[in-house]
């Protein structure tokens, strides 16, 4: 621990690095730079001058770090694309893998020319991560957000408030549609959507730390693909005519594409995450819906 007061900013980092480098793996680095930085209430590492850092914030943290939890479960934040975002118990800590959805988005969008306002819909929200990262960028869009976890939909309103998007958002707590207007869902130009998608039968069998992430946010069904079942069959009766962002993972592909194939559906594109595995797909509903 750090009971030496004379410790500097890189020397703190190095005693960090030595107690974290076989809890967090190749993430060491990056938690040490986080832990530093929260200690001294920035956002920025570089920014963290040695006199503001609280050695015994740091303990605490390290305390429990070293017995297993997630950072971003003890200190409540996660940095997402170009934020930090609010995360508790009741939300899945915001993923790198994620970040595509966005990244996609915004480039398929900086496409449209004279477009004067776009509605989007992030669709299992949680934190509210992906919605609110792509308000932040296009001006002129107006996000919905659902989630099913009254909890999660707080984080959600937390995270609004933190960045100032109460003009360009709206909550939804709903079971997917089940309580979400029909006829907006008519002016919704895309949906973004990160579903639980964990197999059933896997999700015990995850490591510990994705185990402190609500199971409502991981387990999706036995073949891991109920809620994109759910969700592109209620879209077809509806007759939505948007675009589709999903996340994916290797652990679903086959049984997805086989799915969507299966209803016909059309994948306008498949992009792969930093592993070079599929991660997302963008979809479009059979025209004669
Ligand atoms: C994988 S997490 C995604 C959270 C966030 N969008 C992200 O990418 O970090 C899935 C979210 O779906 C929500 N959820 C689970 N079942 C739902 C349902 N039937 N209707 C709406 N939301 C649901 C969970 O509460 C959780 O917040």
């Amino acid at each position: 621990m750090l009971n030496n007061n004379l410790l500097n900013k890189l020397e703190i980092k190095k005693r960090l690095l030595e107690k974290l480098n076989t809890i967090s793996g190749n993430q060491a680095d990056q938690e040490s730079q986080i832990m530093i930085s929260y200690s001294a209430k920035k956002e920025n590492y570089i920014d963290v001058n040695d006199s503001e850092i609280d050695k015994d914030l740091i303990n605490k943290i390290l305390k429990e770090r070293i017995k297993g939890k997630p950072l971003a479960k003890i200190i409540n934040e996660k940095g997402f694309w170009k934020n930090i975002f609010y995360t508790d118990d009741y939300t899945l800590d915001p993923r790198a893998d994620s970040e595509i959805l966005v990244e996609q988005i915004l480039n398929d969008c900086s496409k449209i020319k004279n477009k004067k306002k776009f509605n989007f819909l992030d669709l299992c929200c949680g934190t509210g991560c992906l919605g609110i990262s792509i308000i932040d960028e296009l001006e002129n869009s107006f996000c919905d957000f659902i989630d099913i976890s009254k909890k999660a939909l707080n984080a959600c309103k937390k995270n609004i408030i933190k960045f100032e998007k109460q003009k360009n958002s709206k909550l939804f707590h709903s079971d997917l549609f089940e309580n979400y207007p029909i006829n907006r869902l008519k002016n919704i130009d895309i949906i973004v959507c990160n579903p639980p998608y964990i197999p059933t039968s896997n999700y015990l069998s995850l490591n510990n730390e994705t185990l402190y992430d609500p199971r409502i946010s991981l387990d999706g069904g036995e073949l891991g693909i109920d809620y994109y079942v759910k969700i592109i069959d209620h879209l077809i009766n509806v007759k939505f005519k948007g675009s589709l962002y999903f996340e994916i993972d290797p652990i679903i592909n086959e049984n997805m594409y086989k799915y969507l194939l299966e209803k016909g559906i059309k994948i306008v594109y498949k992009k792969v995450d930093y592993l070079s595995l599929d991660r997302l797909i963008k979809i479009t509903l059979p025209k004669n819906n």
